[in-house]
């Protein structure tokens, strides 16, 4: 297994540059199953959870071909409709392919994806949703059969609770669907709008992508398309904050920097200088840091995926910081590794309270989860000494070679076996 290990202090210097959207490939990747056409896919990350997708295409029928960041996949035929627990067990974005499978072929098996790191994650608004569309969805053995030999049939879905991937899933199934479907209290996160982008690209009658009321017109059959995937804005906001917490002076190139408005808003409340030198571009300078309060909520608010590096920040920031986290019920499992780190923190519920700030000091720590332990490597970043962080193949997950980028701009970090 391999482990990071990071020497703080350094401030952060330089460029570097965002890689595609990991959340926004997985599920075009899927969109691909709904057409016997080819699709290609530009600026897709080399992460795990990519390789795990493709591994996952491969086996239902489709065949792809890599080539640097272009991924083109092409499905002639369904041949196993299904989605085994070994995968879905190691990468919960495989129920994606549920919604695609019944749409192309009216089948599908699917397990069901079990406990997680960060909460319960059940998907019984994607099955709610399928047999709303008219879908028979029974239970057994620890998977999910959904069959609609007859076609799916549009319908309106009103989610009980905002869902990015039941929204997403949902949507590639209606897109085939007979007559319209309504998807009420959808999901406005700018991956929904650019599976939506390429599913119009592919043939499909979408309106309302990004809001939260999304009208799809069923047609007959999609086309094959190429559509570009959009950078990834947790990838961005771990850089910015890179830059924040290590006082550095740092330019994120070729991000959205409205896809991180939230984000950018807290840390330049915090006292950090944030710039936009143009479209593409964002432009940290770390200072003296304060404290100041936030709350994850879905997008446009601050993302959840964020909310541990945020956590990592506020130990450098002068005063008491209340984190609230209300998307999952159990996103903390960093905070007792950054204590053990020198971190101040106390955890009442959903609530974090970080007393900062505190002097950081390098220590063995082990990553939990993707975002938890990109949250590591930023307060490693900001301690004195030497960091080890184990497990790193969590972070291997979602982020594209971030050793070598944070490198570039001066971090002093390395993978060892
Ligand atoms: N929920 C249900 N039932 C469902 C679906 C969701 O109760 O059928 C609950 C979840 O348990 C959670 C909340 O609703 O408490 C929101 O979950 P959502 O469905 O939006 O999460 P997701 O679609 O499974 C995506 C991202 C996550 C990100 C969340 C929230 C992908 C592949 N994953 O997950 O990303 O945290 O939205 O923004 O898009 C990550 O990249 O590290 C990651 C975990």
């Amino acid at each position: 297994m391999d482990k990071f290990i990071i020497t703080g202090g350094t401030a952060l210097q330089g460029e570097i540059p965002t890689s595609g959207s990991k959340n926004s490939a997985l599920p075009a990747l899927a969109a691909a199953l709904l057409t016997d056409e080819p699709v290609t896919l530009h600026r897709v990350p080399h992460v795990r959870d990519i390789r795990t997708m493709q591994r996952l295409l491969v086996d239902i029928g489709s065949k792809v071909e890599v080539d640097h960041s272009a991924v083109r996949l092409h499905t002639p035929a369904i041949v196993c409709p299904e989605a085994p627990y070994e995968l879905v067990k190691t990468m919960r974005a495989s129920s994606l392919v549920l919604g695609p499978l019944v749409a192309r072929c009216g089948r599908a098996r699917v397990s069901l994806p079990g406990g997680c790191a960060i909460g319960a994650r059940p998907i019984n608004f994607h099955i709610f949703g399928l047999e709303r569309l008219g879908a028979r969805i029974n239970q057994a053995h620890g998977y999910i059969e959904a069959e609609a030999p007859e076609g799916l049939q549009g319908a309106t879905v009103h989610f009980d609770r905002i869902t990015v991937t039941g929204t997403e899933d949902l949507m590639m199934a209606a897109v085939l669907a007979r007559g319209e479907t309504m998807l009420r209290n959808a999901a406005r996160e700018p991956e929904v709008k650019d599976l939506a982008d390429l599913l119009v690209k592919m043939g499909a009658k979408i309106e309302g992508a990004g809001t939260s009321n999304i009208r799809i017109q069923g047609v007959e059959r999609l086309h094959g398309a190429e559509h570009t995937i959009i950078p990834d804005r947790i990838e961005a906001g771990t850089f910015l904050i890179a830059g924040a917490i290590t006082g550095g002076d740092l330019t994120i190139t070729e991000c959205n920097p409205e896809h991180i408005g939230a984000l950018v808003s807290k840390v330049q409340q915090a006292g950090a200088e944030v710039t936009q030198p143009d479209t593409a571009t964002l432009r940290v300078r770390g200072g003296g840091l304060r404290s100041v309060d936030m709350t994850t909520e879905e997008y446009p608010g601050f993302a959840t995926d964020l909310q541990a590096h945020y956590m990592a920040l506020m130990t450098q920031a002068d005063g008491i910081a209340i984190i609230l986290e209300t998307i999952f019920e159990n996103r903390f499992m960093h905070a007792q590794e950054l204590a053990r780190m020198g971190a101040k923190i106390r955890l009442d519920g959903k609530q974090a309270i970080v007393a900062g700030p505190s002097l950081l000091t390098g220590a063995g720590v082990i990553a939990s989860d993707l975002r938890a332990s990109a949250s590591l490597v930023l307060a490693a970043l900001a301690a004195r000494g030497e960091t080890v962080i184990d497990r790193v193949y969590h972070i291997d997950r979602g982020y594209e070679k971030i050793e070598t980028k944070l490198a570039r701009a001066g971090a002093k970090i390395r993978r060892v076996e």
